[in-house]
């Protein structure tokens, strides 16, 4: 509730501070690039899923810039186009469940029915609107048990927008932009020059400087991971870009959307030996690496130790706060899924909801090392670590 409070009025002042045509963030000359904080790269990465969703409406500026507020290390989003090829930062294919689409009568001859992986999808899509179109619209909380307050107030943001958050954030904020549906906007959009949805992904990335492979110094300046669902997309742009890209795996009853491989086929040792070129990590749903049977969790498969094995990273997906969303395991506690996920299975980031709790949790078990850097910091770790103890002592 107090954070809340906090933030809200920072929040609107931003957002209503500038409405004019680039609106809501510091500008960068405002800010020393040089002296800016950078990226932690010493614990398992907190990777805002859409933003702070959880607290804001998804992929909007607002949930974004919280994000960052909160300690985000990468802030997260789907990657669609509009009819006009200009991209955006949005999860669905279609609008109709978390905007306000269906209350615009000027649209309402825009619903479509498309064929998207194998199923007929009716609704408005994305790819029907124009920017200027989709700009119209104002985006809503996707779940009725969130906080409503914000519904209809944010736009729809592109691409170029996403970065420009991450490029003005205070401290080195990395992105993780996702090729999203690259089948069905390859079929939908058409560039000039019979340029593909993934060259105009590329395009825009380079455009702002990201570039370099993971580690290296032009990354540490722009961290990125390129994440798609799609093997094709992700092949086809190592040849683009030697930005790092991560391989993301569904539900095991879920074909690739591109090549129609089974998850059997995808984690196998011999298809992580093939994705390992062209992939840094995957990206995998966390019911996929640990089963899960009446909402208790089944022994762990051995995927991350065979990811690991074959040096690839793991950021499984997606973690979220709220009591119907925890295993039963878990006690209704999301600190001791992060506990379990950090440090029994091990993995090497998490996509969340509550990027503040993700990172409330680390700075208490695993504080960053700048805090040896001045007593303060020392004091306060020593603090972090009593209370830490006290409460596993709690738990335990
Ligand atoms: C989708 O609908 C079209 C037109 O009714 C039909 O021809 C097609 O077989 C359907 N596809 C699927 C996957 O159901
Ligand atoms: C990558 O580029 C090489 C050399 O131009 C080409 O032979 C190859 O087919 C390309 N691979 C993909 C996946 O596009
Ligand atoms: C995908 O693979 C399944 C199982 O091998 C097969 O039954 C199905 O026909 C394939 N679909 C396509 C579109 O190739």
């Amino acid at each position: 509730m107090a954070l809340t409070a906090n933030f809200v009025p920072f929040l609107f002042l931003s957002l209503i501070a500038g409405c004019a045509a680039r609106p809501f963030y510091p500008l960068p000359s405002k800010i020393s690039i040089e002296n800016r904080q950078p990226i932690q790269t010493s614990r398992p990465y907190n990777i805002a899923h859409r933003g702070s969703n959880g607290e804001i409406p998804e992929a909007t500026a607002a949930a974004y810039m919280r994000a960052i507020e909160e300690g985000a290390d990468f802030i997260e989003t789907d990657i669609l186009s509009s009819k006009d090829g200009v991209l955006v930062c949005f999860h669905d294919v279609t609008l109709d469940d978390t905007t306000d689409v269906k209350e615009h009568k000027e649209f309402a001859n825009r619903k479509r029915t498309y064929e998207v992986q194998g199923v007929n999808t009716t609704g408005f899509f994305t790819v029907d609107f124009t920017l200027e179109e989709l700009k119209k619209l104002r985006v809503k909380q996707r779940y009725i048990f969130r906080d409503q307050q914000y519904n209809g107030k944010f736009p729809i943001i592109t691409f170029e927008e996403f970065i420009s958050i991450a490029l003005d954030a205070p401290r080195v904020v990395g992105i993780y932009p996702e090729i999203k549906n690259p089948v069905l906007i390859n079929q939908r959009v058409k560039w000039p020059d019979g340029k593909r949805f993934e060259d105009k992904f590329v395009e825009t990335l380079k455009k702002y400087g990201y570039k370099g492979s993971y580690l290296s110094n032009d990354w540490l300046k722009q961290p990125v991971f390129i994440q798609s669902f799609a093997p094709t997309s992700l092949v086809y742009i190592s040849n683009l870009t030697d930005s790092p890209k991560v391989f993301l795996i569904d539900d095991v009853t879920i074909p690739t959307q591109d090549t129609n491989q089974s998850y059997w086929e995808i984690t196998s040792d011999a298809y992580l030996d093939y994705i390992k070129d062209y992939v840094i990590g995957i990206g995998p749903w966390k019911d996929t690496v640990v089963p899960v049977k009446d909402n208790y969790l089944q022994t762990p498969t051995d995927l991350v130790a065979r990811a690991h094995a074959h040096n690839l990273q793991v950021h499984p997906y997606t973690y979220r706060d709220e009591n119907m969303f925890l295993h039963f395991d878990f006690h209704e506690d999301p600190y001791q899924e992060y506990d379990y996920w950090l440090n029994k299975i091990g993995v090497d980031g998490l996509f969340t909801d509550f990027t503040g709790s993700l990172h409330r949790f680390q700075e208490w078990t695993s504080p960053l090392s700048r805090h040896n850097s001045n007593n303060e910091g020392k004091a306060s770790k020593i603090l972090d670590k009593v209370a830490w103890l006290i409460a596993s002592s709690r738990n335990g």
